[in-house]
């Protein structure tokens, strides 16, 4: 796979501050990665080193093949970025502000942008003063998906937008995966990057903590298990890759090691299954393990 994104050990100090001390992973062409990780973790550092808007310490980072920092400006022409907080020029409406933006990235899709101010439900005469922090946000997005990039980066990008006009974004950056491009995510909303990512980056402290796909993350980690056997099933508890095994009757509920389900289901049959049930991690679930340390 082509690696649209590539950074390498990338590191960052603000003062005596360690932001980034160690940062590697890459985004694939046609890829959407999940950037996750608890506030102050380093994810808009990363994405701000990215851009070039700040300087890294050490390591690599490039975008298309090109270094970040020294190639900027040829970068830029083929990205488009959303930060959680987009700043307007107050006196301009926000159809002006978009107009600016898509003229800026060399014209972008008319077309697009009125399909997309529509799909938004923004009035585009409204002087930006005047907007809500949802609407100034939209008109980031709007900006952002009328130009044809390569690479979308996206820090936060849903901040502030109600849950239907978050639906609306989802649906757009469908559209955009579909059409085989590369796009960077990074949010709190992890339904969000569990609809959307292919796979997810977990940062935490200025460290990669974890990365992988959704399926390659709960792999290693557990699901939760309810089963009801014809013979005793006290049995269970001994059996490798179960944990916290609580029994009522004839019905035990346990968290089970995914990589021992088969094994756990074969011991299971012996007894006589009546029911079983796995329910899978969420995303949620595997965060909360980082965060918690
Ligand atoms: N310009 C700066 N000067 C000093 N410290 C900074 C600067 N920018 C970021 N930091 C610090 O670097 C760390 C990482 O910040 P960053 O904004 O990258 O976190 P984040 O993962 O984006 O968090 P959030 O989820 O809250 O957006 C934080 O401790 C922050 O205070
Ligand atoms: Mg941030």
């Amino acid at each position: 796979m082509t690696e649209i994104v590539k950074i390498k050990e990338l590191q960052k100090k603000f003062g005596k501050f360690q932001a980034l001390s160690d940062v590697t992973f890459t985004v694939g062409a046609g890829e959407v990665v999940g950037f996750i990780g608890p506030n102050g973790a380093g994810k808009s550092t990363t994405i701000r080193a990215l851009l070039g808007i700040i300087k890294r310490d050490a390591g690599k980072a490039e975008i298309f093949g090109r270094d970040v920092w020294k190639d900027s400006l040829e970068i830029h022409k083929r990205i488009s970025y959303v930060p959680g907080d987009v700043a307007l020029w107050g006196s301009l409406t926000g159809g002006e502000i978009i107009d600016l933006f898509m003229k800026l990235h060399g014209g972008g899709d008319k077309q697009k942008r009125d399909y997309l101010i529509k799909r938004f439900e923004l009035d585009p005469k409204k002087k930006a003063k005047g907007y809500s922090k949802g609407n100034r946000q939209k008109v980031g997005l709007i900006a952002a998906l009328s130009v044809d990039s390569d690479l979308y980066i996206f820090d936060e990008p849903t901040s502030g937008l109600d849950p239907l006009m978050e639906a609306v974004f989802q649906e757009e950056v469908e559209r955009i995966k579909e059409t085989g491009k590369s796009i960077l995510l990074s949010s709190h909303i992890l339904s969000e990057v569990e609809r959307l990512a292919d796979r997810v980056v977990i940062i935490r402290q200025g460290e990669i903590v974890e990365s992988g796909t959704l399926d390659e993350l709960r792999h290693l980690t557990r699901s939760a298990v309810t089963l009801a056997t014809e013979d005793d099933v006290s049995g269970m508890e001994s059996v490798e890759g179960v944990h916290d095994f609580i029994q009522k009757d004839n019905q035990a509920t346990f968290s089970a090691d995914n990589k021992y389900i088969n094994d756990i289901l074969m011991e299971a049959t012996k007894l006589g299954v009546k029911k079983f049930e796995a329910v899978p991690p969420t995303l949620e679930d595997l965060f909360m393990r980082h965060y918690e340390g």
